[in-house]
């Protein structure tokens, strides 16, 4: 039952207060909703909806769903961890049962590595037309041994569900809403806040 139960809260939760971001996004960045929204319409057409195997053709609209996963980090610090044994690493000693937490945020917004990380830029992912090779420093799902389980489920199901919506809707702030708010609440993920939206049919 409890892992029947972790596998729909690490699995569910994640997924949508993805999705919230990703609309939240395309709301406050309506040329770049525009530019996926061409995308799918060139490579998939207005007569059927996207389908998992459209999406290497679909790099723009893979991109941006990578650059929400970053600039949002719905797990800004993973999921705890305790060391098994003593240990050192880069000269600090970690005793046996340290608590240890990885800091996804800090190195998703480490300007060493990602110029102006405050910036909402999917073209950060792309290498002229095509995606670029993953950079070692994007781990919205962790990495090593315990990395997150539902990896590739979640990217097929955050493929899926946003070029879906986009291709069926615009989404737009709707006139005398409240202002749009990227301010991150901390809970089981970080969340954005509740915000109102407009789903216009497209054609
Ligand atoms: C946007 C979606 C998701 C994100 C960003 C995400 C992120 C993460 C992260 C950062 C971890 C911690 C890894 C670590 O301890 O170093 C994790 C663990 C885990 N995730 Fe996800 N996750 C997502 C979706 C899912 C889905 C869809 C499932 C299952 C259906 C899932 C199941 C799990 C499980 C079971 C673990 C614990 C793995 C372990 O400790 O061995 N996650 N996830």
């Amino acid at each position: 039952m409890a892992t029947i139960h972790q596998l729909f809260s690490a699995g569910a939760e994640t997924t949508v207060t993805t999705l919230r971001w990703s609309l939240l996004y395309m709301m406050a960045y309506p040329e770049i909703q525009g530019r996926i929204q061409r995308e799918i319409d060139d490579v998939v057409g207005r007569n059927r909806l996207p389908n998992y195997s459209d999406r290497e053709h679909l790099p723009y609209t893979e991109a941006t769903l990578m650059e929400i996963a970053r600039i949002a980090s719905i797990a800004p610090f993973g999921i705890p961890h305790v060391a098994a044994q003593n240990t050192t690493l880069f000269g600090y000693n970690i005793p046996e049962e340290t608590i240890i937490m990885s800091n996804i945020w800090a190195i998703h917004n480490d300007p060493d590595t990602w110029k102006d990380p405050d910036m909402f830029r999917p073209e950060r992912f792309l290498d002229g037309d095509r995606l670029a090779k993953q950079p070692d420093a994007y781990l919205p799902f962790s990495a090593g041994r315990r990395v997150c389980l539902g990896e590739n489920l979640a990217r097929i199901e955050l493929f899926l569900f946003f070029s879906h919506c986009l291709h069926r809707f615009t989404f737009k702030k709707p006139q005398d809403s409240p202002e749009l708010s990227f301010d991150g609440v901390a809970g089981a993920a970080n969340s954005p806040r509740f915000y109102e939206t407009e789903a216009i049919l497209r054609d």
